[in-house]
């Protein structure tokens, strides 16, 4: 399995470790470093198995340098996996952390990684103490913390221009916005869309959390499980990969999906179901790419905040143009946002 998976991937490096102590599978793909280091997240997570492991790191890593790319950073594309039997508390988290910067610092700067799912800026700083190859520290130690509420603000900027693409005009006033998933991103999303006169709508397994944001912005409350068939100019899948599928596309009753989620489509040809149902989707690796936009330009460019804003208000830019080339090409947006890195691959 291991050997198909490599056989197939189109990448440039995969560096795998077995961390006895812990048990833990460290794999780090390295996918493209054409633009720049490959830079990409350290995922803690217990897999079924190690090559469910590999295949998360190789299609993971992949993604990351079409992010990356069509950001306009000078980075590639990278990602790591700890895959640990079950995730470490406490002096065995650390002392794993500190083996696994061991291996980031062995790649020379090949690779440069940061938080992801189930690592937070403080396991960053741990890592921080063996290699300088790390972004997404804490401020205390250096860092530039958490990258959440850019990443929210790329993604305002992607429904303005999507509302823009399909109404004419980016003004949000009276526009329908569903946020499913008010955790560290669509909770600050939610206030943005508000402060910009939008019809919030807010949705999340975590109730409480819904009904929180829900009083404090006077929205409407969605019950999870009517989120995807509900009515809205705009929903923004904020919660978990996987939402746009071939059996929850035929009921949603929006006109855009734009959201900060990971892998959103079930599988590639999703992107060509939404277009036949006239859903302009913004593919997801273009809409959230504000985090990473965050980490690079303060960390690794050493540029200001509002130098940073101004790259966050590009993604607006990057989502219009790929917008246009869906519609003139008559493709999916999905396919007309892999030209665009396409095309900054060539041109390095
Ligand atoms: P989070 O864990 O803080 O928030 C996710 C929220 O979604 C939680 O409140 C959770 O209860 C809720 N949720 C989970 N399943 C749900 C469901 N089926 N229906 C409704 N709500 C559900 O995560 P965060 O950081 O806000 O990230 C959100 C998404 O954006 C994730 O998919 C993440 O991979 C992606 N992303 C996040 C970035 C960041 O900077 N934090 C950067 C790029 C992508």
């Amino acid at each position: 399995m291991f050997e198909d998976l490599l056989r197939d991937w189109d990448g440039e490096e995969v560096a795998v470790r077995f961390d006895t102590p812990s048990e833990t599978w460290m794999i780090v793909g390295v996918h493209s470093t054409r633009l720049g280091p490959s830079c990409g997240g350290t995922r803690m997570k217990a897999y079924p198995a190690p090559h469910e492991a590999l295949r998360d790191a190789l299609r993971l890593s992949s993604a990351m340098t079409s992010k990356n790319a069509v950001a306009g950073l000078p980075l590639g594309g990278g990602k790591a996996v700890l895959a640990v039997p079950e995730i470490p508390r406490g002096e065995a988290r650390r002392a794993l952390l500190l083996r696994y910067a061991d291996l980031v610092e062995a790649l020379g700067g090949t690779y440069v990684t940061a938080c992801d799912m189930n690592t937070s800026a403080q396991d960053m700083d741990v890592v921080g103490e063996r290699t300088r190859h790390v972004l997404g520290r804490t401020v205390e130690a250096g860092g530039s913390g958490t990258s959440a509420p850019s990443t929210a603000v790329g993604v305002f900027h992607a429904i303005r221009a999507a509302v823009a693409h399909v109404f004419g005009s980016e003004d949000l006033s009276g526009r329908s916005v569903l946020v499913q998933g008010v955790g560290a991103v669509g909770g600050v999303l939610a206030g943005l869309l508000v402060e910009a006169g939008a019809r919030l709508l807010v949705s999340d397994v975590i109730q409480a959390r819904a009904a929180e944001v829900a009083d404090v912005h006077g929205a409407e409350f969605v019950a999870p499980a009517r989120a995807i068939a509900t009515e809205c100019d705009v929903l923004a899948p904020c919660a978990t990969g996987g939402v746009l599928t071939e059996e929850t596309i035929p009921m949603l009753r929006c006109r855009i999906v734009a959201g900060a989620a990971n892998n959103q489509l079930g599988e590639a040809g999703d992107a060509e179901r939404l277009a036949e149902r006239g859903i302009v989707y913004a593919p997801d690796f273009v809409v959230n790419a504000g985090g990473i936009i965050h980490l690079a330009s303060l960390e690794l460019l050493g540029e200001d905040e509002t130098r940073r804003d101004e790259r966050l208000r590009g993604v607006a830019e990057t989502l219009g143009e790929c917008l246009r080339i869906a519609e003139a090409e008559g493709i999916s947006t999905g396919a007309a946002a892999d030209r665009m890195v396409a095309a900054r691959l060539s041109a390095a």
